[in-house]
């Protein structure tokens, strides 16, 4: 029985700022983001979203009811969580109004829990093929004004559901994977920006890349130009070119010219986004299929890591006439509806953080165009408003 990604689609908020102006704004020349770092834009998240709101609207924007029936699993993978016990999973499952026989947890696991939960996700499916899985990658990523940390940051999330019979990629059996006990980048529970190693996380991203790329080719037999195309985990567009670029050599010129007009691509929601932590391997796969049609057939290989860290390498075959399941106009929609804000708007909007004394408030979601937006806080109890 195959078993995939059956839909997928994303959600970013509707604020962004240009790479050029932050750099501009922060002494540097515009080239170092644009070319050096790899991104153009990057979205701002109002206080009226969250890591809850943003996973919601992104799932609320491609499921269905036949899809509402058969999800018994909610799995929401961030590390943005906004509760130490109760799981994000669950205001998502209430939000769309899923049905109550089902199961929600939260994982984490820095920008590798999404991969997890669809690895966790298929051994679902394989015991209930009538049923599907709902997976959510929601992030907000913060380092702090005037930081080098400041031009990787983003925010959004992509919602993927998993099914048996997919009707765009067909997830394959094998996948190696690796965990080290590193601190390269990692968030405090008392702090709401990450502490990172830039130069030292760059460093185990390659090198977590290199072994499991290796140990897949290994165990498959499987080699470069085996692949249509490669995605990466992408904090920034210019990381998976440096993965990339180390194994070049292995292919023939044709394959390295295929796998970087492809990996280009599959860049292009990344450059206009920013990192989305969890989230991010997964709009790189997205920029990839919705913006270049590829063969029906064609296998892709997807990085995913997370810092602290967790690797894996996996692959998928896309499915007969995968493009006429995906979200193209709404994701293009969504694009051309953002409003680009002032670098001054967008340290004020920085700097207007969740009060975390317990008081309550109220907040004004009449500015927000988001369906699903997060209204205040009452009595420890964050209040979410669906307004469709
Ligand atoms: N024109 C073109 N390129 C320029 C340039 C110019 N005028 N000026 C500088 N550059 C290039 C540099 O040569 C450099 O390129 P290479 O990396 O190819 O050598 C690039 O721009 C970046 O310059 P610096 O290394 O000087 O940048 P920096 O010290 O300010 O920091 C960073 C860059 C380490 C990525 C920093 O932004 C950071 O710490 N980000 C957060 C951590 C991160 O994203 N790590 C990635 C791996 S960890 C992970 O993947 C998990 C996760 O999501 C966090």
């Amino acid at each position: 029985m195959k078993i995939g990604i059956d839909k997928i689609g994303f959600f970013t908020p509707h604020l962004y700022i240009d790479m050029n102006k932050l750099a501009l704004a922060r002494k540097e020349e515009p080239e170092k983001y644009t070319i050096g770092i790899g991104q153009d834009e990057m979205a701002v998240a109002p206080i009226t979203q969250d890591p809850v709101t943003l996973a919601a609207n992104a799932a609320f924007n491609i499921l269905n009811d036949d899809d509402k029936k058969a999800i018994d699993f909610v799995i929401f993978g961030t590390e943005t969580g906004i509760d130490h016990s109760k799981s994000a999973a669950i205001y998502v499952h209430h939000l769309l109004g899923l049905k109550p026989e089902a199961r929600s947890i939260e994982m984490k696991q820095a920008c590798y829990a999404a991969t997890a939960a669809i690895q966790l996700a298929k051994g679902h499916i394989a015991l209930n093929p009538d049923s599907k899985v709902l997976i959510l990658a929601s992030d907000i990523a913060r380092y702090g004004l005037n930081t080098p940390g400041e031009v990787t940051q983003g925010a959004g999330a992509v919602a993927i559901v998993i099914s048996a019979n997919p009707r765009i990629m067909a997830l394959e059996e094998t996948s190696t994977y690796q965990t080290d006990d590193i601190m390269d980048f990692w968030r405090p529970v008392y702090s709401d920006t990450a502490y990172v190693d830039g130069k030292y996380s760059n460093e185990k991203y390659i090198s977590f890349f290199s072994s499991v790329w290796n140990t897949y080719k290994e165990k498959t037999g499987l080699g470069l130009s085996d692949f249509e195309a490669l995605c990466y985990h992408l904090p920034y567009t210019k990381m998976g070119l440096k993965a990339l670029r180390t194994i070049y050599d292995e292919g023939t010129e044709a394959d390295k010219e295929r796998l970087v007009d492809y990996y280009q691509t599959s860049t292009t929601y990344n450059r206009r986004i920013g990192n989305i932590y969890t989230g991010s391997l997964y709009l790189s796969l997205l920029s990839l299929l919705e913006q270049k049609p590829l063969k029906d057939g064609s296998r892709i290989g997807l990085f995913s890591y997370g810092s602290g860290a967790v690797g894996e390498f996996f692959s998928g075959i896309l499915q007969p006439d995968y493009r006429e399941h995906l979200f193209i106009d709404k994701h293009m929609e969504l694009f051309a509806a953002r409003q680009e804000i002032s670098i001054p708007e967008y340290e004020k909007i920085f700097e207007e953080v969740l009060p975390v004394d317990g008081s309550s408030l109220d907040l004004d979601v009449t500015k927000d165009p988001a369906p699903i937006c997060l209204a205040g806080i009452k009595d420890h109890m964050r209040q979410y408003i669906n307004k469709k």
